[in-house]
């Protein structure tokens, strides 16, 4: 062991939601008190969120981890020999054998928990800005086809070929032109990318920058929603350093090349989402659709040709551009290339993020990885891709993770978000609750979703209160046509997804109020 031993404590928001704070406070104070020299380093998280706070200690034999660790924990680790505690319950071995993180394939997260988050030596001493300098050492077409030929597709929901958006953007002539950055991560159940801004908020910007040298835009802005302050925080932290550093600026690493970054905070809609309704917000305006076309590509921010991409679309493309295309679609399963960080929440024992190839099955991610739901009750449904998902029954649980195997299913992949939902769920409240969203998180403008949303939900009430049940599901699903129709956007057109397969696969929640009205 070298001194100060380094010990690493994530300063993750999902960590210190549960005591990191206090815990790298108390093993301070231990150390001083017994006069051990450490050094204490705030990282992001890895991801295994039922381990945090995980406490890491540098060691000639790499990073030893210790979790969950209750602030209340540190003395008697400390009593027990912490920061060297191997008799300790609480110690877990060897950080990159816990069966969790070693069965990962971490591409996009492979520096997330382990570098200082403010820290640009750290990031380039771990191999970052390598994809940024293969970039530099490009025309900027031979980077756009680079990103085609990985596969790439849009991780905030549509899964949209990037590289072709590139290619349009890269194609329009404009005095200006943007790359905007969507963190506004509204989906329920997903953090990768505050999890990614909050632990490497260097990928971000080294993948945004070679968005820009790839199009010719000089200027980006990230958009992040006020919810996540710590990740603001982190991005705003790191793109000062990166100024500094040269890395971003009027002569990036001394290449002569422009690129200006700008986070910009949401306030807290939903619809601030959508790519368009973000690009109004970014102008100062109430984030309200835009009817399509032009596409953003073309007509985007102040007008100008604007590629909008994911936090996650973004962070995959440094190691496309450092290790090559090839080997990021070497990873993945048809069409859907690469890897995704899918993120399991709900009622789930190991909650977290899990980073694999596209085609790992959902029943994996939940048992394997999941260790089934928390209340050790059967899962009984499972929500993929945001409130807009649909529920996937228990029996469907051995579906690949795939854009297009879940297309055909009737299902979304989305953002990767998996909320996990055990027996005791009642389907016909999850169906109201569909409409109520949207009713609450609808932008206004087109019929269909404003006032569709308002009679599901009301109609699903009388459901749910047994009235006329057999005429109200008929009307119910009359609806669902009518918004997946005639809905100017994803939002309504989306939010019969939910209600559809709550219908199809739990028709006998829907019954039980049929029950229920014939026994009055
Ligand atoms: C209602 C709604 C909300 C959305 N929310 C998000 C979001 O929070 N983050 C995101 O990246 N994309 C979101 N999208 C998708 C964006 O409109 C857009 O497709 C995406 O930002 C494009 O980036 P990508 O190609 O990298 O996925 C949302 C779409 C809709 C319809
Ligand atoms: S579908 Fe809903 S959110 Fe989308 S434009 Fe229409 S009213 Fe707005």
């Amino acid at each position: 062991m070298t001194f100060p031993i380094r010990i690493f404590v994530p300063k993750d928001a999902a960590a210190r939601s549960v005591g990191a704070d206090d815990v790298a406070a108390r093993i301070m104070a231990e150390a001083e008190a017994r006069s051990i020299e450490v050094s204490v380093v705030r990282t992001g998280t890895r991801g295994a969120l039922f381990l945090e706070p995980l406490v890491e200690v540098e060691t000639s034999a790499g990073r030893i981890g210790y979790g969950p660790v209750d602030p209340d924990d540190v003395t008697g680790l400390f009593d027990a020999g912490f920061p060297s505690a191997d008799g300790h319950p609480l110690h877990l071995g060897p950080v990159d054998a816990i069966p969790y993180l070693a069965r990962q394939t971490r591409v996009t997260f492979a520096r997330c928990g382990v570098i200082d988050p403010a820290s640009v030596a750290d990031y380039r001493a771990q191999g970052g800005f390598r994809g940024l300098e293969a970039a530099l050492a490009k025309p900027a077409a031979d980077i756009v086809e680079d990103v085609v030929a990985s596969g790439l597709r849009g991780r905030g929901g549509a899964g949209f070929p990037t590289g072709i958006k590139w290619r349009t953007v890269a194609a329009a002539e404009a005095d200006e032109k943007y790359i905007c950055c969507n963190a506004d991560e509204g989906d329920s159940g997903t953090f990768a990318d505050r999890i990614l801004m909050e632990g490497d908020p260097f990928l971000l910007i080294e993948g945004m920058t070679i968005a820009g040298l790839a199009v010719g835009a000089c200027t980006g802005y990230v958009y992040i929603r006020s919810e996540y302050p710590d990740a603001i925080a982190a991005m705003k932290t790191a793109i000062a350093a990166c100024e500094a550093d040269g890395t971003l600026g009027d002569d990036i690493l001394g290449s002569g090349r422009s690129f200006r970054l700008h986070v910009r905070v949401g306030a807290g809609a939903y619809i601030c989402g959508e790519e368009s309704a973000m690009l109004d917000s970014l102008e100062g305006k109430r984030g309200i659709v835009r009817a399509k076309p032009p596409i953003p590509a073309i007509a985007g921010l102040f007008g100008k040709p604007t590629v909008v991409n994911n936090v996650l679309s973004f962070a995959a493309v440094p190691s496309i551009l450092a290790d090559g295309p090839e080997a990021y679609a070497a990873h993945g399963m048809g069409k859907s290339r690469g890897t995704m960080p899918f993120q399991i929440a709900g009622n789930i024992a190991r909650g977290g993020l899990v980073e694999l190839g596209f085609g790992v099955t959902l029943r994996e991610l939940i048992e394997d990885f999941g260790g089934g739901t928390h209340s050790g009750r059967p899962v009984r449904a499972v929500q993929v891709g945001g409130p807009l998902g649909a529920y996937v029954p228990a029996d469907r649980l051995d579906l690949p993770m795939d854009y297009e195997a879940f297309a055909e299913a009737g299902f979304m992949v989305g953002h990767g978000g998996i909320v996990v939902f055990d027996d005791t769920v009642d389907m016909a409240r999850q169906a109201r609750f569909a409409f109520a969203f949207c009713a609450i998180e609808s932008c206004g403008k087109c019929t269909p979703c404003r006032v569709g949303a308002v009679r599901g939900r009301e109609t699903m009430d009388r459901i749910l209160a047994g009235e006329d049940v057999a005429t109200n599901v008929a009307l119910v699903e009359d609806l669902c046509t009518l918004m997946t129709d005639a809905s100017l956007c994803a939002m309504g057109g989306l939010t019969p997804m939910p209600v559809k397969s709550a219908l199809t696969y739990f028709p006998e929640d829907f019954d039980r109020a049929h029950a229920r009205e014939a026994a009055e």
